[in-house]
């Protein structure tokens, strides 16, 4: 059996890591009905080392086998590009299957254009929905999730989700969160990074930032609300930053960048000769995975609009305010540490101060957020006998 796996920006390389973990111990059981060869897709939608390349050393990825160089653009520009650079390797390949992951643009072209061409597909995080059709993730969710074959979903909401639009049950598997799967796997060896000292910080000595939504930094108001309610909660622990390309963009257009202390690696030479950093917003580029999942376990709390994000923090404990009006990962609040905060700016305040009073929210883990998904990922895939090829 030949399958491809599709990824293209910084989530889907935690997504898919522990599924080619998993295909190969698949492959070295004697007892698998068919070995599965296993080619892996880089669609080029993140490009730069922080946002790509640290992430295959830091998860210990493959290289990916093709790379499609697509790059940024608009919504149609890079969801057309990757389609057209897909569609040729697809015809060369054949494959029996294409796994795509998550909700970014790369996931729904690949998707579409291995569906087109009789190609089966299976979505892992399936059924994720926020009813915000305005979030362009939304829209590659729905879509995604209306084409493929087999939906391999994170939580029970998921699946009555998918019920309701009326996709057939025997269609949808619960598999757990592979998210999950790549921070148990990593947790120890994300234990031993000196970010923390990097940076001049001090364990649960600070609050984790990351912004990159739209709705929240595309719109210089919207972005004002939120540093205006970051420059309150600083007053009382520092902010660690570590911003993406889109938000640093922004800030630098909107001319917003001076409210932050630039503390990135290059600043970062002597830690010794800097001071320890009080009550600040500290900016920094984009860390890799092991250096981001200390900088989670550490903190007093989080502040994020990331999907990704919402879900660690539940698995590690940590109090987590979600900077958006909905989430597509509502057991996250129901089970988890999660608050949502909107980007309003006494609300984010309000529910900061309550964490450092001490009056954060506990978290529980949802089930089969156990580090196993991918491996039943490989499960329902390995043993689905294939209808043959029409490519
Ligand atoms: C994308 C996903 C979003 C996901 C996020 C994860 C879509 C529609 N959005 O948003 O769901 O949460 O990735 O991080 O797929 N840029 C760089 N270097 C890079 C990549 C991007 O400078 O390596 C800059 C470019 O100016 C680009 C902008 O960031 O135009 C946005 O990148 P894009 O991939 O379009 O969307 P994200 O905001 O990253
Ligand atoms: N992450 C990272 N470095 C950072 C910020 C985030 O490695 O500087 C990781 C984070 O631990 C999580 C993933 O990136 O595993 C979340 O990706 P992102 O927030 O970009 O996307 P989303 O989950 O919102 O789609």
């Amino acid at each position: 059996m030949k399958i491809i796996s599709v990824v293209g920006a910084r989530p889907n390389f935690m997504k898919i890591a522990p599924l080619i973990r998993a295909i190969q111990k698949h492959n070295a059981n004697p007892q698998s009905p068919i070995p599965i060869q296993h080619l892996l897709i880089h669609t080029g939608q993140h490009y730069d080392y922080v946002m790509s390349q640290v992430f295959f050393q830091d998860l210990e990825l493959p290289q990916p086998d093709i790379y499609l160089d697509v790059g940024s653009g608009t919504h149609a520009e890079q969801t057309g590009r990757t389609m057209i650079e897909l569609e040729k390797v697809l015809f060369k390949e054949r494959p029996d299957l294409v796994i795509v992951v998550g909700d970014v643009n790369s996931t729904l072209a690949a998707a579409l254009a291995a569906v087109k061409l009789h190609i089966p597909v299976a979505h892992v995080e399936a059924g994720l929905r926020s009813f915000d059709r305005t979030m362009p993730e939304e829209i590659n969710r729905l879509l995604t999730d209306a084409i493929s074959d087999y939906l391999l979903t994170p939580s029970p909401d998921a699946d009555e989700n998918l019920k309701k639009e009326g996709i057939p049950d025997d269609k949808i598997f619960l598999v757990g969160d592979v998210m999950v799967d790549s921070l148990l796997y990593n947790k120890a060896k994300a234990a031993q990074s000196k970010i923390i000292q990097q940076l001049n910080l001090t364990e649960k000595g600070y609050a984790l930032l990351t912004l990159h939504r739209p709705g929240n930094v595309d719109e210089k108001e919207s972005l004002l609300r939120i540093i205006k309610a970051l420059s309150e909660v600083s007053r009382r622990i520092p902010i660690v930053f570590p911003a993406h390309p889109r938000t640093q963009k922004r800030l630098k257009e909107f001319g917003l960048l001076s409210q932050f202390l630039d503390i990135s690696p290059e600043s970062r030479a002597e830690p010794e000769s800097r001071p320890i950093f009080k009550h600040q917003l500290l900016i920094t580029a984009p860390v890799g995975y092991l250096d981001f999942l200390k900088l989670e376990m550490h903190a007093r709390f989080v502040m994020t609009d990331s999907g990704g994000i919402q879900e660690e923090t539940t698995v590690l404990g940590i109090p987590c305010l979600t900077l958006r009006n909905s989430t597509e990962r509502p057991i996250t609040i129901t089970e988890g540490s999660n608050t949502m905060v909107g980007n309003n700016t006494e609300r984010i305040i309000e529910e900061a101060f309550k964490i450092l009073d001490g009056k954060g929210k506990e978290s529980g883990c949802p089930d089969l957020w156990d580090g196993r998904a991918a491996e039943r990922i490989v499960e329902v895939i390995g043993c689905h006998r294939f209808p043959k090829k029409i490519v």
